[in-house]
């Protein structure tokens, strides 16, 4: 089994809109024997909250439900989960600061190392601004969690 954590600040926005996006993938390609996924933040602040409501709107758009409670990444996740995918660089710095990390074994990417369309950058914060940051959001996290799945199909053979 193959096992992918998404990782924002909140944990309400974006990371559980990744893990709604890629779970629906990984569905589609008959795959959920193979992958799991889940999603955590690097703060306190939402801890067992639904996701925001604009992100589950947006998810709703594309026939996804989100079901997730907010939750704060933690030492054992660096033992459960053979990839972290984080939306920005501020939240790559904060996990580094977790501990366990040192040791970590996996693979610690930026979510946008899959888009296409923006190598490498950051997942943009949607919290505090308009609705229409959502689908925007959205965009990257879809494009992005296609190519991971690629590579993750081709990596392990699957
Ligand atoms: P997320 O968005 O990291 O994508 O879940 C945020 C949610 C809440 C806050 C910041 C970002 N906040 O400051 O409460």
């Amino acid at each position: 089994m193959i096992n992918v954590l998404f990782v924002c600040l909140g944990n309400i926005c974006r990371s559980p809109l990744a893990e709604g996006i890629f779970k629906e993938l990984v569905k589609k390609r008959g795959l959920t024997q193979n992958i799991t996924c889940d999603s955590a933040g690097t703060s306190t602040y939402h801890i067992d909250e639904n996701p925001d409501p604009r992100s589950i709107a947006i998810a709703l758009e594309h026939d996804i439900i989100l079901n997730h409670l907010g939750r704060q990444i933690n030492s054992s996740d660096f033992n459960k989960f053979e990839y972290i995918v984080v939306m920005d660089t501020d939240n790559y710095e904060a996990i580094k600061l977790v501990s366990g990390y040192p040791h970590y074994k996996g693979e610690l990417v930026l979510m946008r190392k899959f888009d296409s369309l923006g190598r490498n950058e950051n997942v943009p914060d949607p919290y505090f601004g308009a609705d229409d940051g959502f689908k925007l959001v959205y965009d990257m996290l879809r494009r992005s969690c296609e190519e991971l799945l690629e590579e993750i199909v081709k990596k392990h053979q699957l």
